[in-house]
């Protein structure tokens, strides 16, 4: 039977699908993300047929190599940036990730962050913390509306397309897009605008959301010369992954009064965050908790674990993603 490593606890739904089959199944007894030598000390006691990884588990080349006995990475994550994926295919080893399960949460996410910057609700609850308030006040914590705006989404895939969706049909927002390729769904469905450039998207919106992977043509996208492409009263966004934005210059964009603010649940060095930004009243952040609802978190189990399936039951599993 088949022998799993599960880098870190998570919720018994996918525990109880391997175990279902008789696989033999041990979960890291250490309630927080290993280090590079934890993985390969723990894939080292005993010769597993897979493993599920977290987004925060570096798969390089060198743990590959060294799991000489893994044919499976099943990643508990939509994104897989973690993991060396020429390396697992040049060793014919599969890798999955889980696309979907965590698609409303995040896209919902994306909108709690939205409305936490443009209401200013973490600003206006340490008001009330503090003992501030001193009745109705006609001029207080003035936010913005987003009927009518404009929301600039950079990556259309399943996340992107949905919080475009809820801007329109749920805000009566305008939405316009840039994507590698272009999104006919959104476009026939919510009317959005393609634009030819990410630039394009970032000179036009009044709150830019951004939903794409981290890759190496992703890799700080959302630099210095694209921040300051931003309207002065526009928000920006990332639920992706921290790389995807350039977090300093961000800072000084934001400290310097250039945009009116940004929101982030993701860290380009997790967990740790770029000091000068929490230093920032405008700039809200959770801490990578997009998709940490129970529906969202426990298919992903589900999905990591029948990916595993699949794949010991001599299926292609059905999230490949090499
Ligand atoms: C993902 O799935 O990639 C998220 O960052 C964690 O849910």
């Amino acid at each position: 039977m088949p022998k799993i490593f599960v880098t870190r606890k998570i919720p018994e739904e996918g525990i109880k699908i391997l175990k279902g089959k008789g696989y033999e199944v041990d979960i890291s007894p250490k309630d927080r993300p290993l280090v590079k030598k934890e993985i390969m000390k723990f894939l080292g006691k005993k010769s597993y047929d897979g493993v599920i990884s977290l987004l925060t588990d570096p798969i390089d080349k060198e743990v590959i190599e060294y799991a000489s006995s893994v044919k499976i990475f099943a990643n508990y994550a939509v994104g897989f940036n973690n993991i060396d994926i020429e390396e697992a295919r040049k060793r014919n080893i599969v890798v999955t990730n889980t696309p979907g399960g965590s698609t409303e949460s995040v896209a919902e996410h994306t909108f709690a962050l939205i409305l936490g910057l443009t209401r200013r609700i973490p600003e206006a609850d340490v008001f009330m913390y503090k003992g501030k308030f001193g009745g109705f006040d006609p001029m207080l914590l003035w936010g913005d509306e987003l009927g009518g705006k404009t929301l600039g989404i950079i990556g259309t895939g399943r996340i992107g397309s949905r919080v475009a969706e809820m801007a329109k049909k749920g805000f009566g927002m305008k939405v316009v897009y840039y994507d590698v390729v272009r999104n006919q769904k959104i476009e026939n469905e919510l009317s959005a605008v393609f634009m030819e450039t990410p630039d394009g998207v970032m000179k036009e919106a009044d709150i830019i959301s951004v939903h794409v992977p981290l890759l190496s043509s992703t890799y700080h996208l959302i630099n210095k010369e694209r921040l300051s492409l931003m309207k002065k009263t526009a928000y920006l966004i990332n639920t992706s992954r921290g790389a995807v934005v350039d977090e300093l210059a961000l800072a000084e964009i934001v400290r310097n009064g250039m945009i009116r603010g940004a929101g982030l649940d993701v860290f380009e060095f997790e967990p740790k965050v770029e000091k000068s930004l929490l230093k920032l009243p405008n700039v809200v952040v959770t801490p990578h908790i997009a998709s940490a609802t129970p529906e969202a978190r426990i298919d992903m189990a589900i999905m990591a674990a029948n990916n595993i399936v699949d794949f010991f039951e001599g299926r292609i599993p059905r999230n490949k993603v090499n």
